[in-house]
């Protein structure tokens, strides 16, 4: 049986394994169910006793050789002939794949902390009209928002304009809607404004709105202290300090407790400690009735934040234009955040 082994030992080290097929075939030929091996191994039980431990030997070198050569083939690769442009069979490995932008991470973590609470979310138009940006929110005509100063107007019809505020969403809902409702309303807003680090003529808000019936400034403050702690921490500390929109009476902005470390933690909190984040209050019954509520049965509370200001908290981001100007460097950065 050496005889036979050695003899096909040549045959393997022969054999032909130019393309995938022949690989194949070699492989199944030798070591498939049916193959060679399977029959040789078979043989070996005949073998007597005495040559069995060199018939052994020779049987296993010539199964490692044929894997090897198997191995080899397949590592080698076809040697087909390739077209001028390369290998169509190469992996296509390391194509850059893109970043949640910051500004939808955290636009997206804060209506996910709203809708645990039970809002649904809701948007509206860009281009609005004069009543639902200003008149059915209880603006007075002479009021300076309205002023082409603060305001992008669409053409030369002052009535169209670019919404300053996403409370605008809040007017179409109450239009829309009877109460309940309870809604978080996320969307692009325009305000005539010099780009600076602190500020820019297009952001990002987020505007909240709860009407029923006998809801109260507890049960608004109650959501908002929520809120702080599911997005700054389960320790976070909330104040609310009287404040004043047409639209909501009383009013009040809110600020979180950001505390004094450091020396930036007194520039950005002003040396108190505490840091702003959204203005609030009771949706005025005026507000309620102009768009059809009656506001002797409902009450409500809306409020209305600035996701950029909020997302340059949250990555300590010192200036506003990093989020407008797409530099990969900044963007590359939030890579992994969901
Ligand atoms: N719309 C206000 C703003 O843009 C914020 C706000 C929303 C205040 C809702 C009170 C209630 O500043």
């Amino acid at each position: 049986m050496i005889d036979q082994l050695n003899a096909l030992r040549a045959e393997v080290d022969a054999a032909e394994l130019a393309t995938p097929e022949a690989i194949e075939a070699f492989r199944v030929a030798w070591l498939g169910r049916k193959g060679q091996m399977k029959d040789l191994l078979a043989q070996f039980k005949d073998v007597p006793g005495p040559e069995k431990r060199e018939v052994g030997q020779a049987l296993n070198a010539l199964k490692t050789r044929i894997e090897e050569r198997v191995a080899a083939a397949s590592a080698a690769g076809p040697s087909v002939e390739l077209p001028a442009w390369g290998d169509a069979t190469r992996p296509a490995g390391g194509i850059p794949v893109g970043t949640h932008h910051p500004l939808a991470v955290v636009r997206r973590e804060i209506v996910g902390i709203f809708e645990r609470l039970g809002f649904a979310v809701s948007e509206g138009p860009e281009i609005e009209d004069d009543w639902h940006v200003f008149s059915g929110l209880n603006f007075p005509p002479e009021h300076p928002a309205r002023d082409m100063q603060d305001t992008f107007f669409v053409g030369r019809d002052p009535d169209w304009l670019l919404r300053t505020h996403t409370s605008s969403v809040q007017v179409r809902e109450m239009e829309a809607h009877e109460p309940p409702m309870r809604l978080i309303m996320p969307g692009r807003v325009f305000r005539n404004e010099a780009i600076s680090a602190r500020a820019h003529c297009m952001f990002h808000q987020i505007e909240g709105l709860y009407i029923d019936e006998g809801v109260s400034f507890a049960d608004l403050k109650q959501t908002l202290l929520q809120f702080a702690q599911a997005f700054f921490g389960p320790d976070t500390r909330i104040r609310l300090r009287p404040s004043y929109f047409p639209f909501t009476e009383p009013s009040a902005e809110v600020d979180v407790y950001w505390g004094l470390k450091t020396e930036v933690d007194k520039r950005i909190t002003k040396g108190t400690g505490w840091l702003e984040i959204l203005g609030c209050g009771m949706v005025d019954p005026a507000v309620l009735e102009a768009s059809g509520i009656d506001s002797t049965k409902y009450s409500g509370f809306a409020f209305g934040m600035g996701i950029e200001r909020i997302t340059m908290l949250r990555y300590q981001i010192g200036d506003l234009r990093a989020f407008f100007e797409n530099d990969l460097r900044f963007l590359e950065q939030f890579a992994g955040e969901a």
